[in-house]
């Protein structure tokens, strides 16, 4: 039984329908790519996955673990082990990153964790993703760099530890050391946690120390074709050309 298993799924904002049908299985440990243009419907994807009031599901399903999660709320998608890296993460004035993190934990397990052991898991995964650990009394994202908001992101992942992750763009906007240190984050998730991964991405610099197990090339709200991880590296030399003009003949 696959772990994320997405059927025919059409997804709407508003009066217009973005996602086409999309049919997607992500399996335990698997790490999947995703890539299109700009506007083809790939965080409309990651946001009707986890589960955002504002894209509305209008075909198809979405099975998580089994069981259909199309009706059900972010909160619930999330409990059962699903997390979304946002593209462009939202600050909180007046709760600190530690707090942010230490709430979901305690909201999606149900159950409270020391804070001793709280305290060393966090420093740890901040030790991975080398920020400084004065960042987790601050304000989550408040006056963040774009850098370190991404940091962030891959921090919630580490202490969240989710079944599934989808990674809208974290590898967007990165200087060449930040992008080594949140794939390091990534690795981390992936290897020593078994983790599955949707990475949704427009280069390959992250992808380097990454076991890709399959890429998808979504266009215009369909996904057109599925290949191995040399896909990305086609797209990255010759375009997206080859498969918008494949579209257009039918
Ligand atoms: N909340 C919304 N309201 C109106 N239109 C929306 C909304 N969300 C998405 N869209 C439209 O849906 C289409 C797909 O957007 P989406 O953000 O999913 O693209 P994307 O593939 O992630 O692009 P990018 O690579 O630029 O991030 C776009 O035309 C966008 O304008
Ligand atoms: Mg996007």
């Amino acid at each position: 039984m696959a772990l994320l298993d997405v059927r025919n799924l059409s997804v709407g904002v508003e009066d217009s329908e973005i996602l086409h049908g999309v049919t997607l299985e992500i399996n335990k440990g698997e790490t999947h790519v995703l890539m299109g243009p700009n506007g083809a419907g790939k965080s409309t994807l990651g946001y009707a996955l986890m589960g955002n009031p504002n894209y509305k599901v209008t075909g198809g399903d979405i099975f998580f673990n089994g069981l259909s999660i199309k009706d059900e709320s972010a909160d619930k998608r999330a409990k059962a082990g699903m997390f979304l890296s946002f593209q462009n993460p939202l600050e909180v004035p007046g709760i600190s990153l530690s707090s942010f993190i230490r709430n979901s934990i305690v909201q999606q397990s149900g159950e409270k964790i020391k804070y001793s052991e709280f305290k060393k898991n966090l420093k740890e995964a901040m030790e991975v993703l080398s920020f400084d650990s004065s960042y987790k009394d601050r304000d989550l994202n408040v006056g963040f760099s774009g850098g370190e908001k991404k940091k962030a992101e891959i921090l919630q992942l580490l202490m969240l530890n989710p079944k599934l992750a989808i990674l809208d763009e974290t590898d967007s906007g990165l200087d060449v050391d930040a992008v080594r240190t949140v794939s390091r984050g990534i690795e981390e998730y992936q290897k020593k946690r078994d983790g599955a991964l949707l990475i949704i991405t427009h280069s390959t610099r992250i992808l380097e120390s990454l076991n890709v197990d399959y890429t998808h090339v979504l266009v215009k709200g369909k996904i057109v074709e599925t290949g191995d991880a040399s896909l990305v590296t086609e797209i990255n030399e010759h375009g997206f050309e080859r498969f918008i003009g494949g579209q257009e003949k039918d």
